[in-house]
């Protein structure tokens, strides 16, 4: 049925960051003692991190549902062996970070994922940490999972990372807390800092420069002793805020607050694109929790849009934002470029491909690039095109924006996969119906 789209109202939160859960779960297990995850992000990925934990030995507490978690760090040196493959599901940050991890320890792993997973490129890894000394077995030449890895001693390195990514980053920077000797990596532009940030608030210090290409370089020693477990306090995620601003701006007459967003320069890429693109964001009650700024964040879907080119330094601060990002451009007047975003062909699906699909049901005209796509304003569903049907390659960000596309259009939604949105965040769709008035 066609209906007339609905704006956006109401205050609201979204689900605790998705990186800094994962990170926040991984130090918790390596701390002394109690800690407590507060605003941990319970969703598909981030589960799988803690079952991964349990499986080593650690013992988690808290509800499946809400309320914060508890886990009984058992040290640096407390892991033990699990007796069963572990399962890292669709998440390449628990495949990738563990992986760095469990290279360091005196034990054999196997670690394995969903069939989206294990397509994913891991020789990203492997290459450097083969480098520190690490035995990695991999499908495909050591390039792909299932990964199996004999845990010894490391060394510290200077690697020169080809891909700004924050997986490539943490994974080194958690071998590195074992090596013997320091580590630095340099990436082309700094990607998502937070495991920088929780090692440094941890007193493991880690010393980032940037210099005037933009390079990054980031430096650390091995841990000197054990930590003692503490709480971690994690912001509402950004990418998960994004597709309720998209929203928001594309629905006429929409005025939504997100509370407590963290708004890590590294990550908040997609209020400068927005901004760029005209929309009306306002950034309030600016703090720091748990070493990370946050801020609300207030919407109003006042103004059309206007086309903007998005490349370079700014894609790894929005790269998981692109999808829903590109519907923005479908909205708007003119023309869009994004650039530099090759990374995207690598995601939980091939996103540029996806985008390209999921904008021709809008009727939206689009070029591909290799390394991104162009995206000419302009929806046009045909008026008796009831339902919009998309395909989303099982990737949680294609679902959402999807969704949100159909609200903006005022049609119904069928998606051939809904459940792949419980990755990142379960209540997603009762959320986007609640604030429709
Ligand atoms: C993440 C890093 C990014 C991002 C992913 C989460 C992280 O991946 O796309 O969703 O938590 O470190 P890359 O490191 O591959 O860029």
């Amino acid at each position: 049925m066609n209906r007339t789209p609905k704006p956006l109202q109401g205050i609201i939160q979204v689900p605790g960051d998705k990186s800094i859960s994962h990170r926040a779960a991984i130090m918790a297990a390596l701390g002394r003692g109690k800690s407590c995850l507060r605003g941990f992000l319970r969703a598909d990925d981030t589960l799988h991190t803690l079952k991964i934990f349990q499986a080593l030995g650690i013992e988690v507490i808290g509800s499946a549902t809400d309320g914060d978690i508890i886990v009984e760090g058992r040290g640096l040196r407390g892991l033990q062996e699990a007796s069963d493959i572990l399962y890292s599901g669709n998440s390449g940050t628990t495949t990738r970070l563990l992986t760095g991890l469990l290279s360091a320890q005196p034990f054999f792993s196997v670690i394995s994922g969903d069939i989206s997973l294990n397509q994913r490129p891991m020789g990203r890894i492997i290459t450097p940490l083969s480098r520190m000394g690490a035995t990695i077995w991999g499908r495909r030449q050591h390039t792909m999972p299932p990964l199996a890895i004999q845990g010894r001693k490391l060394s510290g390195i200077n690697y020169d990372s080809p891909v700004a990514s924050a997986q490539v980053k943490s994974a080194l920077m958690l071998a590195g807390l074992y090596a013997d000797g320091p580590l630095n990596i340099t990436e082309p532009s700094l990607s998502r800092d937070h495991t920088e940030r929780i090692f440094n608030s941890l007193e493991i210090p880690v010393y980032t420069s940037i210099a005037g290409n933009g390079t990054a370089t980031i430096s650390m020693s091995p841990a000197a002793q054990d930590y003692r477990g503490t709480d971690f306090v994690i912001p509402g995620d950004i990418s998960a805020a994004a597709f309720f601003l998209v929203a928001a701006l594309i629905n006429p007459g929409s005025e939504l607050t997100i509370t407590r967003v963290g708004i890590n320069p590294t990550r908040s890429g997609i209020l400068q694109a927005l901004q760029a693109m005209g929309a009306d964001i306002l950034v309030e009650n600016r703090h720091e929790a748990g070493g990370e700024p946050v801020a609300d964040l207030t919407v109003h879907g006042r103004r059309r849009l206007q086309g903007t080119e998005i490349s370079g330094t700014l894609i790894p601060r929005l790269i998981d934002e692109i999808p829903i990002l590109a519907l923005a451009a479908a909205h708007a007047n003119g023309t869009t470029t994004i650039r530099d975003a090759r990374e995207l062909r690598v995601k939980e699906s091939d996103r540029l491909q996806a985008i390209t699909l999921l904008l021709e049901v809008l009727g939206v005209q689009t070029e591909s690039l290799d390394d991104g796509i162009i995206i000419h304003g302009g929806i046009r569903i045909p008026a008796a095109k009831k339902l919009l049907a998309f395909k989303t390659f099982h990737d949680h960000r294609i679902a959402m924006t999807a969704m949100v596309a159909g609200a903006a259009a005022g049609r119904e939604v069928e998606l051939d996969d809904d459940q792949c949105i419980s990755t990142s965040f379960p209540r997603f769709s009762q959320l986007l119906t609640d604030i429709q008035h």
